[in-house]
């Protein structure tokens, strides 16, 4: 009696598998036979109401009939699957096997590659970056850097005015004046960053960079500028560049200096780098004029400092022997991605 109901449900059940059209419809049907609820399951519950002898017996024939169905369920689940796959390859027109679409690599840009490197060396000697906003005040880009009104550095040509007080920085001495005036004493700082200046030609662009370097502390001589000057240079060249310091003016700085250094493509003989003289100008420095540090409150009789200003494509163009400065804006990725 029970046998014959198992029977029937595997009837039933082999019957519907092997109709079954699609593999969510086989597996509700497996669920619905052979699952831990499922019809069989059910029966082998009843097996209390057979004779004691009968009992291992029927729970053999009901094992054999679920193995059976769970194998049929596998054979049909495997086809169906087979079916289905084939099926949505035939309409599906995205192929996983194809690369996907390139996606270049960039490499770093050798602008701010050589200000890493300045940054890098300067940090072993005990300096830290800060940065001033593009957008300065008449008042930091000039006025407390002791540039006066009628100073040359203020003519239209060479400054972007904006607003009226405001101008796009013409360089990043006014971080100078920023960092005066906001932290204590003594303090070693770098500023590398963009500056604009109305000019362009091969060896000008309205918008380059600089670093400028800041040390306050008590007793500062130029024999201290001179030394970090010569280390920097050395680390970021090589150790046989030569320099030399020009006396020159910034109103800034007092005494003030050009930094050149021996050429080091030539190595100081003579080239088209160099314009045949041997050296190369980098950049100017000298000690903290007293009214500066005067104008960001400050008692020069007490604290002396020196700071430096170095052009950053220039250093590139140096140290990686670039022909025109126009090659750093223009995106050209050949020349880009000759820089590590
Ligand atoms: N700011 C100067 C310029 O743009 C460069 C400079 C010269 C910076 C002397 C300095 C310095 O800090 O001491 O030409």
């Amino acid at each position: 009696m029970l046998e014959e109901k198992v029977k029937l449900i595997y009837n039933s059940a082999k019957s519907a598998m092997s109709a079954a059209i699609d593999s969510k419809s086989l597996y509700d049907l497996k669920v619905k036979f052979i699952g831990k609820s499922g019809e069989l399951s059910l029966v082998m519950k009843e097996m209390g109401s057979l004779p004691k002898e009968d009992r291992p017996g029927f729970g053999k024939v009901v094992n054999k009939y679920k193995k059976e169905l769970e194998n049929l369920y596998n054979t049909c689940e495997e086809s169906l699957k087979n079916k289905e796959l084939s099926e949505k390859l035939a309409v599906d027109t995205l192929d996983l096997t194809l690369p996907g679409p390139h996606q270049p690599v960039g490499s770093v840009h050798p602008i701010p590659l050589v200000i890493d490197e300045i940054v890098d060396i300067l940090a072993r000697l005990g300096y830290s970056v800060r940065t001033g906003p593009l957008i300065e005040k008449d008042w930091y880009n000039f006025e407390a850097l002791n540039i006066p009104a009628d100073h040359p550095a203020r003519d239209e040509q060479d400054t972007f005015y904006m607003k009226p007080g405001y101008v796009l920085r013409t360089q990043t001495s006014p971080v100078q004046i920023h960092t005066l005036e906001n932290e204590s004493l003594p303090l070693r700082v770098l500023s590398p960053g963009s500056v604009f200046r109305s000019d362009s030609d091969i060896s000008h662009s309205p918008n380059f960079h600089q670093i400028e370097g800041l040390l306050v502390d008590k007793k500062v001589s130029m024999a201290d500028l001179k030394g970090t000057i010569n280390f920097f240079v050395k680390e970021f060249f090589d150790s046989s560049i030569k320099i030399r310091f020009r006396p020159s003016f910034f109103p800034f700085t007092e005494p003030s200096a050009e930094v050149d250094c021996s050429c080091p493509i030539c190595k100081g003989k003579g080239c088209r780098m160099c314009k045949n003289t041997g050296w190369i100008e980098i950049g100017g420095c000298g000690l903290v004029n007293p009214k500066v540090l005067t104008s960001a409150k400050i008692d020069p009789d007490q604290w002396q400092g020196f700071a430096f200003g170095f052009g950053i494509e220039r250093m590139a163009i140096i140290k990686y022997g670039v022909s025109d400065i126009r090659l750093f804006s223009d995106n050209n990725s050949f020349f880009l991605k000759q820089f590590v």
